[in-house]
């Protein structure tokens, strides 16, 4: 087994940790699933879904990670060898691997973004010719896959070179600049025209509008943003020193993420609601669409823009890099792979497979509008994998340490830096009856809902 790397310092833990968590999950899909979902109830129910389920989960994943010192896998087989929960560590590998595949299309339409925004498209333009440049980025049969492969092979470049130069150096500066400029946008969107019909839309909630659906999408998103489910938190947990406190660590990181998908909210709906014809229903083209009316819309905004982009590319890549470290770390703990075999491998499969989201949004006909479901590749896949898999992968890592390694043990692992964990009653509350029950009923409904009535 090569050497496992480790974090300098909790700081850098946590850093690194954001970094996975804040991406395209609080700037691209939130304001999108929002949009989509009902606007201010579905935030409604995504905040409680980060605080119920999110922050316990977030602390599972950790100590899991910390006690076993091993990818998703190993750490199942460390804590409870001989039996079969080490499939839900697979399940975390292959859903990484699926997700990264359309995940980075989209980060590649970002990376697409900052060049047209440098080459100032968008200074002077109108809603339609901003749809019609997003129909030529997007629906093109070629420059998506182009710079879908442009963000995996920066991801692999990263990763190959290890843990701590690999995935920390780049996450401590850029994120609090990324959080700031977000601020700027936000206060240039909620000065535009009518804007108040945007603040409306998303914080005045319409609680009629909440069903199996909306909850679902929202624990969905939850567990999206915060990068739990799949093992990609606890593979960074693995990395974590016994010194350091995982209850703290989970708040700043539930903290941090939700702040962020929160402003990015604040940048997208007034603005939204400020031109004629656009409507919250845009679908994933939805920030595509109104983040160049505010950068048009505001004084510097070529620069603006540019840097706005540069920055939300490198979040989604910090992003990226996680979805691909759990995997990595499979292959590399299990199998004794060279890490950068590892990664050239799995790249290159999520490259093969992001092939197929990539031409789904206009370019090929078929992938764009699949029979049965009734929907693109790419959108298909975030909703097995994105929602369904992230749910499902929380629901067995809750049973997990609920009723198999035991609450006893995760909390002596969580007070291993000496200090007293206060809310031990309430976490095993949640872990063993409240997280559970709530996934499976939302899940069962959902599925009612969907498939049988
Ligand atoms: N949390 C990331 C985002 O919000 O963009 C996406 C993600 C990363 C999901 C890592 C899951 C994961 F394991």
């Amino acid at each position: 087994m090569q050497e496992r790397g480790n974090w300098s310092s909790k700081f850098g833990f946590i850093m690194a940790a954001v970094g996975s968590a804040v991406g395209l999950g609080n700037v691209w899909r939130f304001p999108y699933y929002t949009g989509t979902h009902g606007g201010a109830a579905f935030v409604f129910v995504y905040l409680i879904a980060v605080i119920v389920l999110g922050i316990p989960l977030l602390m599972t994943e950790i100590a899991i990670g910390r006690a076993s010192n091993r990818n998703p896998v190993g750490a199942f087989k460390t804590l409870s060898p001989d039996t079969r929960w080490y499939l839900v560590g697979i399940l975390g590998v292959l859903t990484g691997i699926f997700i990264l595949s359309y995940y980075s299309v989209i980060a590649g339409w970002v990376f697409g973004y900052i060049f047209i925004t440098t080459s100032n498209k968008f200074a002077m333009a109108d809603e339609q010719m901003i749809s019609q440049v997003f129909q030529s980025v997007s629906a093109s049969p070629f420059i998506p896959v182009v710079l879908l492969f442009v963000i995996i092979a920066l991801t692999v470049y990263i990763i190959s070179k290890g843990v701590q130069n690999g995935i920390e150096r780049y996450t401590k500066i850029l994120m609090p600049v990324l959080f700031f400029l977000l601020i700027i946008l936000a206060i240039r969107s909620l000065t535009l025209p009518n804007a108040i019909k945007g603040v409306e839309f998303y914080m005045k909630p319409d609680f009629s509008k909440i069903d199996a659906k909306v909850i679902v999408a929202a624990l969905g998103q939850a567990f999206f943003s915060l990068s739990l489910g799949m093992g990609a938190i606890l593979t960074y947990g693995s990395y974590l020193s016994k010194k350091d406190n995982v209850f703290s660590c989970s708040v700043w990181i539930a903290l941090a993420d939700t702040m962020v998908a929160l402003i990015a909210g604040f940048v997208i709906f007034p603005a939204l609601f400020s031109v004629e014809g656009l409507s919250p229903a845009e679908g994933p083209a939805l920030i595509f669409k109104v983040l160049p009316v505010v950068i048009s819309k505001m004084p510097g905004g070529i620069l603006f823009g540019t840097l706005l982009f540069i920055l939300l590319t490198i979040a989604a890549i910090t992003s990226t890099i996680s979805l691909l470290e759990v995997g990595t770390s499979y292959l590399v703990d299990e199998y004794g792979f060279e890490r950068k075999k590892a990664t050239y491998l799995l790249g290159g499969v999520s490259f093969i497979l992001g092939i197929f989201s990539a031409l789904s949004c206009g370019a090929v006909g078929f992938l764009s509008k699949l029979p049965v479901v009734n929907m693109d590749f790419l959108s298909l896949m975030d909703i097995i994998f994105g929602n369904v898999s992230l749910i499902l992968g929380s629901l067995f890592i809750a049973v997990f340490v609920g009723y198999k390694w035991g609450i006893e043990k995760i909390i002596l692992e969580i007070e291993s830096d000496g200090n007293k964990f206060r809310f031990r009653g309430i976490y095993g509350l949640l872990i063993r009856y409240i997280v559970p029950l709530l996934i499976l009923l939302v899940f069962v409904n959902f599925i009612y809902e969907t498939f049988i009535r």
